[in-house]
């Protein structure tokens, strides 16, 4: 029996954009149950040249150039946001109030702020919200979670997540705009770190305190438009936390793009009180394993590639690996549920507020030198920047 119709409008169409199409087009050849047959209905940018090239490319019936028409349209359900962050506000907020599922891009907003009007406008609409925080459901991850949630290594005592990069190591790397606070809220500490942080609450829980530090180590670059002039960069290079989790959990985080070698080391490392679990994107099949078992105790990697893993019946024999760009078709395929089903997936934008606070919290606790509660109010020391503190 032919599926029904689920009509997507995606917002932005280039580096999400393509991962967020390619899983938009594969889903329903991959997971047989999944409840609807995507449309790639239309594609949302800014100038109309290069938006039509990239309809043509990617797969989509129509394109356009005004985000706010296409979310009045009756024939969209639901509305996919792969823009910079200054842009998630406004797009969700008027999706939301037009009744439209909402995929958004991580970090959900540039501000706890904006979070917060996000969070209560889709809870007022009633709309099934997710944000793309993807590596939630890279199999190997989802394996460590059921570990987890099953005890297998017993209470957690401690989360090490570190995300590393190089690619902006090069002072002529140019001022793009993940670079600019105005776009993008923050630098490697939102870009990269936030997802960290997801996976920490997803697998250990919620942090409660924070030390952070952040630092910029290049403050100008040559600004893309024309490289003979130089813009300010007012986002941290690199951002670095100790936490302390509710369930008494200790941890650190690591995000920085001034890591040469490193290209997209987003690992972690779980200790608990029976064993350990490791794992890195950058060998994403697999997952290491500790558990005590007597003088034949070591670490085990285990190949997350099986059928009976997560995600994995709806791929490949055992031992055919599997990539990034499936950790967003797997975000699609439950996403999709969640719309047949009209209940939100996590992390949903209440997860992803509860990220912003610990993003905000480290951005304090680094401005001021002190721990930070996450989520406490906001101190007036927070207006005084670090310079005039340290004078
Ligand atoms: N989930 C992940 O692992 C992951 C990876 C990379 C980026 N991201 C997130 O995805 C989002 C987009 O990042 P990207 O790497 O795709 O950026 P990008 O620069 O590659 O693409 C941004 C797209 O948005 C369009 N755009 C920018 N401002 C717009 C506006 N006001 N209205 C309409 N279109 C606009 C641009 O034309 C472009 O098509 C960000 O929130 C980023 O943090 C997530």
């Amino acid at each position: 029996m032919a599926k029904r119709k689920l009509n997507v409008a995606m917002i932005g169409y280039d580096f999400m954009g393509r991962a967020h199409a390619n899983a938009w087009r594969q889903v329903g050849r991959f997971f047989q149950d999944a409840p609807f047959d995507p449309v790639l209905k239309v594609v949302v940018g800014r100038t109309e040249a290069k938006v039509k090239e990239a309809a043509a490319r990617l797969g989509f019936e129509e394109h356009a150039t005004s985000w706010q028409e296409v979310l009045g349209r009756k024939d969209i359900d639901v509305v996919d946001i792969c823009t910079p962050g200054d842009s998630h506000a406004p797009i969700a907020i008027a999706a939301a109030e037009a009744g439209k599922a909402i995929l958004c891009e991580k970090p959900l907003a540039n501000t706890v702020a904006d979070a917060e009007r996000m969070t209560s406008a889709a809870k007022k609409a009633g709309v099934v919200n997710m944000v793309c925080h993807n590596y939630r459901r890279c199999p190997a991850v989802a394996l460590a979670k059921q570990l987890i949630d099953d005890g297998q290594i017993g209470d957690i005592h401690h989360y090490r997540g570190l995300y590393l990069q190089d690619w902006i190591v090069d002072p002529k790397f140019p001022r793009v705009w993940r670079l600019e606070k105005a776009r993008a809220g923050s630098g490697s500490l939102g870009d990269i770190l936030s997802h960290t942080m997801d996976l920490s609450r997803h697998l250990v829980g919620e942090p409660v305190e924070v030390s952070g530090l952040l630092k910029t180590f290049i403050g100008e670059r040559p600004l893309p438009e024309d490289p003979a002039r130089r813009g300010k960069v007012d986002v941290d290079d690199s951002a670095q936390a100790l936490v302390k989790f509710a369930n008494g959990a200790v941890g650190y985080y690591e995000g920085t793009r001034f890591a040469p070698g490193r290209k997209n080391y987003n690992r972690f490392e779980i200790n608990g009180s029976k064993g350990s679990l490791v794992w890195d994107l950058e060998r994403m099949n697999e997952l290491e394993l500790y558990v005590e078992s007597g003088p034949t105790s070591g670490f085990r990697t285990i190949s997350v590639t099986d059928g009976k893993h997560p995600y994995l019946a709806a791929w490949w024999p055992p031992g055919h690996i599997i990539g990034y760009e499936h950790s967003f078709t797997h975000t699609v395929y439950d996403f999709s549920k969640a719309v047949a089903e009209g209940k939100s997936p996590r992390p949903d934008f209440e997860d992803g507020l509860k990220n912003q606070r610990v993003l905000d919290a480290i951005e304090r606790s680094a401005a001021t030198g002190q721990w930070v509660k996450v989520g406490a109010p906001i101190h007036p020391e927070r207006t005084m920047d670090q310079s005039e503190r340290r004078a």
